[in-house]
């Protein structure tokens, strides 16, 4: 029996994933377990018609990894797999949807605007932005509506940097997500499931060096400190591990996932978004969770394996 670790990719983050994707394989050898490392580009489909493993787990960040297309190949063709299905992904992925659905269950996610691409031509652009800023104030948060790593998401303090904010957003995708910025601590909350339930794991607090969590202070060793637990009170440890939770559950995310937030001074912790597939690099911060949990990557995933190959 063997297991095929889907990494690299065609999207945005492939160079993240296949650093996940080399340390999830490697933590998963340590087990005992088969592995073979795939780069999941093209010739994916035909690859896995022809060498068929019998469970696959998937390490792609962005795009196809996470929006569920990867995952429909692998229901297509029969492979079990670790990860949450093409539905639920495809939810979870889009950011504004997610924030609806967490929303409409009453907890708190940063006010927002969703602006497709078409709307700056139809309405002109400074009209827009002078209407987003109404809105939401400033500072703002602009980001790509799908996406991940931060890759063209920019806090704009001054309504002079936005129109620079829209276009490096732009070059992401053709809908910008703008939401209200938030200020407070910056945590990660990693959720897998057990026989028992859904599991929080003890949050990550995420403080980088220029105030600023970007695509360099995610993946640069010693640019972002990192506390693993939060520094958090129990009371509030329990409200964003209860969130994340909920993240989880009200999205039907499956195995594993992983929380953003940000928790206000008087303790409310605000839903940012939740990966289906979260980073596993050397820097990334659910592999910090599992071993604030004092458990391991390879006995976490390697538990999630069992229950795809059953
Ligand atoms: N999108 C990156 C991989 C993360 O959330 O960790
Ligand atoms: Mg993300």
């Amino acid at each position: 029996r063997w297991v095929a670790v889907l990494a690299g990719g065609l999207s945005h983050e492939r160079e993240v994933s296949l650093r996940s994707g080399r340390r999830l394989s490697a933590a998963l050898r340590e087990t005992g377990l088969t592995v073979e490392e795939w780069d999941a580009d093209g010739a994916l489909l035909e690859r896995l018609r022809q060498h068929r493993p019998d469970a696959a787990v998937v390490a792609l960040h962005g795009g196809e990894g996470e929006n569920g297309a990867v995952q429909s190949v692998l229901e297509m063709l029969g492979v079990p797999y670790v990860g949450t299905d093409p539905r639920a992904c495809r939810r979870a992925w889009d950011k504004p949807t997610a924030k609806g659905e967490l929303a409409r269950a009453g907890l708190s996610t940063p006010d927002w605007v969703v602006l497709p691409h078409s709307t700056f031509r139809v309405l002109g652009a400074q009209a827009v932005l002078d209407a987003l800023v109404d809105r939401l104030g400033l500072p703002l948060m602009l980001k790509p509506d799908q996406g991940g790593s931060a890759l063209g998401a920019t806090v704009v303090r001054d309504a002079a940097d936005l129109p620079a904010a829209m276009v490096d957003c732009l070059a992401y995708g053709d809908t910008v997500l703008a939401e209200t910025y938030v200020a407070g601590v910056e945590v990660a909350v990693a959720v897998v499931d057990t026989a028992e339930g859904p599991l929080a794991l003890p949050a990550v607090e995420i403080q980088p060096e220029n105030g600023v969590y970007d695509y360099s202070a995610r993946y640069t060793a010693g640019l972002t400190t990192f506390h693993a637990p939060a520094r958090l009170s129990p009371e509030t440890q329990r409200a964003v591990g209860e969130l994340a939770v909920a993240a989880h559950q009200l999205l039907g995310l499956r195995d594993i996932s992983r929380t953003d937030a940000i928790v206000t001074p008087d303790g409310t912790p605000h839903f940012l978004e939740v990966n289906v597939s979260p980073g596993l690099t050397e820097t990334s911060l659910l592999p910090m969770a599992v071993e604030a949990a004092g458990r391991s990557l390879g006995e976490v995933f390697g538990t999630l394996v069992e229950r795809a190959l059953a």
